[in-house]
C-alpha cells in the first residue's frame, strides 16, 4: 500500500463541491483507496444520487451534507458534522466561477458570492481544518485550484485573483504545516471535463472534445497520487503540456521566501 493509501484508508475524507464533475472524481477514487467520503454541495438530490453511485461501487460508507459554502455559518456546520470523525483529508474543490461577466457590468452581489465562497469559507475553513490537523499531528488539506491562478485576463477577473490567492495560501501552508505532519497541495490544472465546463460550451455550440479537457478521474488519480509532494502539483507540466511555471520551480521559491520571512517576523 503507498503512503498515501496508508493514511487515507478507514479514514474520512471531506469532499466540498463532491456531488458532481470533478469533486465526484475526487470521492469516487478516495474511496477506492479506502477512505470514507462526507460530500458536500448544495442541491440534495445530486448528493444522494453520487452517493449511492459511490456506495454501490466501493465498501466504505458515504455520507451526504447539503450546505452552501458561502453562508456565514458554513464552518460551523462542517465542523459539528466532522469532529466526531477520524478525518484524514478535506479536498477543497468547488470553487467555478463561469458567467464571463466583466468586472464593472454584473452587480456587486455577483462578485460578493464568488469573495464569499473562493476568500472568505476558504480561509476560514483551512483554519478550522489546519488547527485540527495541527492537534491530531496528521492530515492532508487539498486546494483545488487552477492555471488561472498565475494570471489575470478578462471576463474572469474574480476567477483568476481568487485561485490566486488560493495558491499563495496553499503555498505558505504548505511550508507552515509540514512540521507538523501535515499534508497541503494544491492542484493546478487548465480545463477538465465537469457539467460546468459542459455547460459553459453549451452556450456557444462548442463541442467538449474541442477543448483538450481531461477526464476528472485521471485527474483526480494523478492529484491524490500526488497528495504529499507539495505544495504544487501541475498536472499539465507532469503531462508534458506548456506550464507557465514549474513545481520545482514554485518549491524552491516557496522555500526561499518562507525563509526570508521567517528571517524578518520571527522574534
Ligand atoms: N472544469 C474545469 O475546466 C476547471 C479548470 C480549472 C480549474 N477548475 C477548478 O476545479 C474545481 C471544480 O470545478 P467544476 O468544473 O467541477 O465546477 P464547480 O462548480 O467548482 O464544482 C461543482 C461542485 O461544487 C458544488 N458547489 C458549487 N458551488 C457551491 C457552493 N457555493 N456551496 C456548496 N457546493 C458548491 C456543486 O454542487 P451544487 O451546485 O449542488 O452546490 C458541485 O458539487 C473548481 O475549483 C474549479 O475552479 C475547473
Amino acid at each position: 500500500m503507498s503512503a498515501v493509501d496508508a493514511a487515507l484508508s478507514e479514514r474520512w475524507a471531506l469532499i466540498l463541491g463532491g456531488s458532481d464533475g470533478l469533486g465526484a472524481a475526487f470521492a469516487d477514487d478516495l474511496a477506492g483507496r479506502g477512505a470514507h467520503c462526507l460530500l458536500v454541495a448544495r442541491n440534495h438530490d445530486k448528493l444522494a444520487a453520487t452517493a449511492q453511485s459511490i456506495s454501490s461501487r466501493h465498501n466504505v460508507s458515504v455520507q451526504t451534507l447539503s450546505l452552501d459554502l458561502g453562508d456565514t455559518d458554513a464552518v460551523e456546520r462542517l465542523a459539528d458534522a466532522t469532529d466526531s470523525m477520524d478525518l484524514g483529508l478535506v479536498v477543497f474543490n468547488a470553487g467555478a466561477e463561469s458567467s464571463g461577466h466583466l468586472f464593472a457590468d454584473a452587480p456587486f452581489d455577483e462578485w460578493r458570492n464568488v469573495t464569499d465562497r473562493n476568500i472568505g469559507f476558504l480561509t476560514e475553513a483551512l483554519h478550522h481544518f489546519s488547527q485540527r490537523f495541527v492537534k491530531q499531528g496528521r492530515g492532508a488539506l487539498l486546494i483545488v485550484g487552477s492555471e488561472a491562478a498565475l494570471g489575470g485576463g478578462a471576463r474572469a477577473a474574480l476567477y483568476t485573483a481568487s485561485k490566486a490567492y488560493a495558491l499563495n495560501l496553499g503555498e505558505s501552508l504548505w511550508a507552515e504545516l509540514q512540521p507538523f505532519g501535515v499534508a497541503v497541495q494544491t492542484l493546478l490544472f487548465k480545463i477538465a471535463d465537469t457539467p460546468m465546463l459542459r455547460s459553459v460550451l453549451a452556450r456557444k455550440g462548442i463541442p467538449v472534445e474541442a477543448t483538450g479537457a481531461v477526464s476528472p478521474e485521471s485527474l483526480a488519480r494523478a492529484t491524490i497520487d500526488a497528495l504529499f509532494d507539495g505544495p504544487v502539483f501541475n498536472f499539465d507540466e507532469e503531462a508534458g503540456g506548456a506550464p507557465s511555471t514549474t513545481a520545482a520551480g514554485r518549491r524552491a521559491r516557496v522555500n526561499d521566501t518562507s525563509a526570508k520571512l521567517e528571517g524578518f517576523y520571527k522574534v
